[in-house]
C-alpha cells in the first residue's frame, strides 16, 4: 500500500480553501492508502505565534480534521512536534539544501514581503522541514493545494540528492496529489486571488463560521458592475463567487447563475444570497461536529497520543536507515 503524508499549519481555523484544496482528499484517500495526517505546529513558529495561543490552535485543527471525517482508526493523525525524528531529519537535509535554491522559493519571497521584520532562517528552510515531514514516512503522494506544488518539487530534489550523496535508495519521489485533474485553488471573497487565513478580514469562510457570519462575508464579497456582452469571459474579480458556488452548490444552481451571467440578466445580490445558503448547508454539519468534539478532551487526548505512537514507529525506522547511510554508527 502506498504511503501518503499531508499537513496543515496550526495557525487557527480551517477555511473552505483548506477543505477543498487538501482535507477533502485526505478523507477519500484513507480507504486505499497508508495515510499520515499531521498538524504542522513547528511550521507555525515561522510567524511567531504567542505561546498562549499555540496549544488552542493545534487543538482546533485536530478537532476540525476529525469533524471533517479523518478517521483515526484508518489514518495516523499526529502533531508534528510530537515527532522529534522530523526535526532530526530536517537538520540532516539542511546540510544538502542550498541557500540559493531556497531563496528562489515563491512562498519565501512572499513571506519576505509580508513580514520584512521577521525574515528568520526557519522561513528560508520551510521547504526543508516540509520535505522532512514527507520523507520521514517515505510517502509518495501528498494531497495539497496548488500553492504547494513548488515545495513538492523541492522535496523531490532533497530526496534524490540524499540518495545520490549516500548511495542509497532510501527516499522515494513524492508528488502533489488531487483526485481531480488539477490541483485546486479556491479564491478568496475579497478578490485578492487566494482564500487564506493570513489574507484580509472577510477573505476566508471558516468551517466553524456561524450562519450569520457566513451571510455577512458572502454579501460583502467583491463583484463587478455586471456583464455587458453575452457570453463574455468572466473577469477575475467575480471568479470568486462562481468558483466557490461550483464547489458547494448543486450543479443546477451553478448552471442557472452561469446562464444568467451569459445572457446578462444576472443579479449578483440574488447569487450571493443563494451562495451563502449553500455554504451554510455545506458547513452546518461540520460546524456541529466541531462544537461537539471540542469538549471531548478525553477523546482528543487519546487520538493525539495514539497517533504520535504510530507515527514515531514509522519515523524511527526511516531515521535508523538515514543515520546509518550517513555514517553515524554506534560504538
Ligand atoms: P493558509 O494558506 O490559509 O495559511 P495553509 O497554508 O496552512 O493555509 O494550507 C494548508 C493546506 O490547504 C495546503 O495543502 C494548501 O495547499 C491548502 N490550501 C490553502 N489555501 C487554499 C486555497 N485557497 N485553495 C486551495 N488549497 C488551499
Ligand atoms: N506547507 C504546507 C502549507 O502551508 C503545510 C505542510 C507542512 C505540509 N508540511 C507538509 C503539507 C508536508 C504537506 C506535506 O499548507
Amino acid at each position: 500500500m502506498e504511503t501518503v503524508v499531508s499537513g496543515i499549519r496550526s495557525t487557527g481555523m480551517l477555511h473552505l480553501g483548506n477543505y477543498f484544496g487538501a482535507v477533502k482528499n485526505f478523507i477519500k484517500m484513507q480507504h486505499d492508502y497508508n495515510c499520515f495526517f499531521f498538524i504542522a505546529d513547528y511550521h507555525s513558529l515561522t510567524t511567531h505565534p504567542a505561546s498562549a495561543d499555540l496549544h488552542a490552535n493545534v487543538k482546533q485543527v485536530l478537532v476540525e480534521y476529525l469533524a471533517c471525517g479523518i478517521d483515526p482508526g484508518k489514518s495516523t493523525i499526529y502533531i508534528q512536534s510530537d515527532l522529534p525524528e522530523t526535526a532530526e531529519l530536517y537538520l540532516l537535509l539542511n546540510m544538502n539544501a542550498y541557500t540559493g535554491e531556497l531563496e528562489r522559493s515563491v512562498t519565501f519571497k512572499e513571506k519576505v514581503k509580508a513580514q520584512p521584520d521577521n525574515v528568520n532562517a526557519g522561513l528560508l528552510t520551510y521547504p526543508v522541514l516540509m520535505a522532512a515531514d514527507i520523507l520521514i514516512h517515505r510517502a509518495v503522494k501528498v494531497p495539497v493545494g496548488k500553492d504547494q506544488q513548488q515545495h513538492l518539487e523541492m522535496a523531490r530534489t532533497f530526496a534524490n540528492r540524499f540518495n545520490r550523496m549516500y548511495k542509497i535508495e532510501l527516499f522515494p519521489e513524492s508528488f502533489a496529489f488531487n483526485f481531480g485533474t488539477d490541483l485546486v485553488k479556491v479564491p478568496g471573497l475579497d478578490g485578492s486571488g487566494k482564500m487564506g487565513k493570513s489574507e484580509g478580514e472577510g477573505n476566508a469562510i471558516f468551517l466553524a463560521d456561524s450562519p450569520d457570519v457566513i451571510r455577512k462575508k458572502v454579501m460583502r464579497a467583491v463583484t463587478d458592475a455586471g456583464p455587458t456582452q453575452p457570453n463574455q469571459k468572466k473577469p477575475e474579480a467575480i471568479e470568486n463567487i462562481f468558483s466557490i458556488m461550483k464547489l458547494v452548490s448543486p450543479d443546477q444552481t451553478f448552471r442557472h447563475f452561469d446562464d444568467t451571467y451569459n445572457n446578462c440578466t444576472i443579479r449578483y445580490g440574488d447569487m450571493k444570497k443563494q451562495l451563502a445558503e449553500d455554504i451554510i448547508a455545506f458547513t452546518a454539519p461540520l460546524r456541529e461536529k466541531i462544537l461537539e468534539l471540542s469538549s471531548d478532551e478525553k477523546y482528543i487526548h487519546r487520538v493525539a497520543t495514539e497517533g504520535a505512537a504510530k507515527a514515531r514507529e514509522s519515523a524511527r525506522k526511516t531515521m535508523s536507515e538515514a543515520r546509518k547511510a550517513i555514517g553515524f554508527l554506534s560504538f
